[in-house]
């Protein structure tokens, strides 16, 4: 069974406890696409769902499978959200932002109740920031000075895409992927770096997740 197969059968889960009627968190990354799919085939043999998408790739996908679509202002509550996650810690403590989308991301999983994270079991990690670079989104004016002071937090950290061809976030960002060598206290650390001018937003989501959905050699696994 490879990774595709695992993030496959994650995401397919958690289409399993969307309802009729629901608003739904559309989240970004390449295992919450399979869950987008199944999505599109149960509009398709009548689910009524209305989805809220956390990134103009998601919101791409989610219209060419024709499942309706609105926004925060005229949805403020989200009944579930179903998102994609860098690394997961046994705390249901997640980085996020693998993919650029982590401002969206972090605002709908404000606007939900319920959460359900899927991922193949290599993003299963004892600590946080021990086998992914944690993204941090920063505005472009002074991004230099923004970058020394979130130096300060971690080990050293990079321009994702390199000063040649920075990446651009959809809120028209940078991001910074930092280095640490662990992150044993998270919220701590996603404090810190949002107190600094220029940072919009990190990868840190503390107490976020309700449950976790693990696409395994051996099948589905939960944390919950
Ligand atoms: C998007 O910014 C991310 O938070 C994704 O949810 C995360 O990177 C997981 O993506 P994959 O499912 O592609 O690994």
């Amino acid at each position: 069974m490879n990774t595709e197969y695992r993030k496959k059968i994650a995401a397919e889960k958690a289409t399993e406890e969307v309802r009729n009627g629901m608003v739904v968190g559309l989240g970004t990354g390449s295992t919450v696409y399979y869950a987008l799919l199944k999505l599109g085939a149960m509009v398709r043999n009548g689910l009524n769902i209305v989805g809220i998408p956390t990134s103009d790739g998601t919101e791409k996908i989610a219209a060419e499978q024709n499942i309706p679509l609105s926004t925060l202002a005229v949805h403020p509550t989200i009944e579930l959200t179903i998102d994609g996650a860098d690394e997961v810690d046994a705390h249901l403590n997640l980085i996020k932002g693998g993919g650029a989308a982590l401002v969206r991301e972090k605002i709908i999983a404000n606007a939900s109740k319920r959460i359900l994270i899927v991922v193949d079991e290599s993003k299963v990690s004892h600590v946080l920031g021990t086998s992914f670079a944690l993204p941090v989104e920063i505005v472009r004016f002074g991004w230099e000075a923004t970058q020394r002071e979130v130096n300060k937090v971690c080990e050293k950290s990079d321009l994702r895409g390199g000063i040649e061809d920075p990446l651009i976030t959809d809120n028209g960002n940078y991001i910074l992927d930092c280095h640490f060598d662990g992150i044993p206290e998270p919220k701590k650390v996603e404090l810190q770096l949002n107190n600094i001018p220029g940072v919009v937003e990190n990868g840190i989501f503390v107490d976020r997740a309700d449950k976790v959905i693990i696409g395994t050699p051996s099948g589905i696994k939960y944390m919950e």
